[in-house]
């Protein structure tokens, strides 16, 4: 039996959706155990070309079943379209697809109130989704959330009602509209007829499995430095994104978890505000251009910069990573030099990741180390050696530096598009 998490190096979009994917054939269950529907997992494969928010991304293989933990936070009517475009694609879920009762929805008021605390907050400003994931954990952790569950009993009727009473005098005080009960009540209510089907415990699914020695892949949302704890505060996300949020996210004790894939970018991008000490700022650039990517969720511009190994030690350390999937090699084809942050100094001192706080991070004097690159167009490499040297090495300088062997290499979108080592 094997339990593999996988999970993003970085500040998410790292091509964890690829990863899963491929890795998917080897395994009996995919789950998602954290984040929500800010989640935009990219897929491609022979059922097309998708992307993902809320259904695990190894759907695809057939054998899986995919779970929604409870950890998990879900817009309805994205997980209602995403089943749809699934079923229409041919992917097949009933009978294979379960959400947790135990996971949160989000609800109308927490989508505005995201919006406008966001606002609020000006140049502040996290650079949310929008999605309402903090205001849903939020309430999650202050005992005010609705879950699946609640509409079992009359839960959800009364609580929705205590809800709207609270949540709508902050709306209206911040200058949005008061919501309707009714209209609220009854579009949720038929949300749940339409997912009830799926909604299952998964207790005994999960430790049956467990028992019985199944392979698990838990598919972590985000990246490491979007973990509220560990993340670069506040400009993080609300769920706890490394591998022991599988086991409050899905009811895996942590100890069964046997190996973590960490997925790095070749690269470093980001979405929305906050630190990112190798970013490239010059937007006319020719890497800027090369590096440039459109996020999956909001369509907005990631934000790049080169690859900085002491973020991707830091992940290593914190998640307890035993192998790396490197994506997105091909993308670095055509540059004379590559530059490599392989430590920070801050006034004139070394330090590391976790001696400084978000506002600190970005305060950073990165040290860089210019690499050889190569001209070569990879994209059609699928073993190492296929690979330029300089390639090679660039890859085996981050096996040194993360002290753990990459696996996978990406050279490429689709799936089949991976060196295995
Ligand atoms: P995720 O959120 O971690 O699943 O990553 P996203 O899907 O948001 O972003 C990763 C992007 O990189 C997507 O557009 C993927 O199709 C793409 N991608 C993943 N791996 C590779 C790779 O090895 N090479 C190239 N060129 N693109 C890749
Ligand atoms: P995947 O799973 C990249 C970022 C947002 C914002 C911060 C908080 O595709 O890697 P939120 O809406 O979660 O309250 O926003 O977190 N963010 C992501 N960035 N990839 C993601 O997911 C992200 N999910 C949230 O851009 O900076
Ligand atoms: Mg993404």
């Amino acid at each position: 039996m094997a339990v593999t998490a996988v999970i993003g190096s970085q500040w998410g979009d790292e091509g964890k959706g690829k990863a899963v994917d491929f890795l998917a054939e080897r395994a009996d269950y995919v789950a998602r155990f954290n984040g929500g529907n800010n989640a935009g997992h990219t897929v491609i494969n022979e059922f097309g070309t998708f992307k993902i928010h809320l259904v695990p991304s190894g759907i695809f293989a057939r054998n899986t079943v995919g779970l929604i933990g409870g950890g998990v936070v879900i817009d309805p009517q994205v997980l209602i379209d995403e089943i749809e475009m699934l079923n229409k694609a041919g992917v097949g879920m009933d009978g294979r697809f379960w959400i947790s009762p135990r996971s949160h929805i989000i609800m109308p008021y927490h989508k505005i109130l995201d919006g406008l605390y966001e606002e609020a907050k000006g140049a502040g400003a996290t650079g949310t989704t929008r999605r309402g994931i903090g205001p849903v954990f939020a309430d999650k952790v202050s005992y005010n959330g609705i879950r699946w569950t609640d509409f079992a009993s009359d839960a959800f009727e009364n609580r929705l009602k205590v809800q709207l009473e609270l949540k709508n005098k902050i709306i209206v005080a911040l200058g949005g509209e008061a919501l309707k009960y009714e209209s609220v009540r009854d579009e949720y209510r038929g949300y749940y007829i339409k997912l009830k089907p799926y909604i299952r415990e998964l207790f005994s699914i999960v430790q049956d499995g467990l028992k019985t020695g199944k392979n698990f892949l838990l598919e972590q949302a985000m990246g490491t430095f979007l973990d509220t704890d560990w993340g670069t505060y506040p400009f993080v996300t609300a769920s706890t994104t490394i591998p022991s949020a599988a086991s409050a996210g899905l009811g895996i004790p942590s100890k069964y978890i046997t190996d973590i894939v960490g997925v790095t970018k070749a690269y470093t991008t980001r979405v929305g505000a906050g630190p990112l000490p190798t970013e490239i700022l010059d937007t006319k650039s020719a890497v800027y251009e090369q590096f440039g990517e459109v996020a999956a969720t909001t369509g907005r511009i990631r934000r790049v910069g080169w690859l900085d190994l002491e973020i991707v030690k830091t992940a290593v350390q914190l998640s307890g990573v035993t192998e790396l999937c490197l994506t997105k090699l091909d993308v670095l084809s055509g540059l004379d030099n590559l530059q490599v942050c392989v430590g920070y100094k801050l006034n004139g001192e070394p330090v590391r990741y976790a001696d400084v706080d978000a506002y600190g991070l970005d305060k950073v004097e990165t040290i860089y180390q210019a690499i050889p690159g190569w001209k070569e167009d990879i994209s059609k490499a699928r073993t190492f050696e296929d690979l330029p040297v300089n390639a090679q090495n660039y890859v085996k300088m981050i096996e040194e530096a993360a002290g753990v062997p990459v696996r996978w290499i990406g050279v490429g979108p689709e799936r089949e598009a991976t060196i295995r080592r």
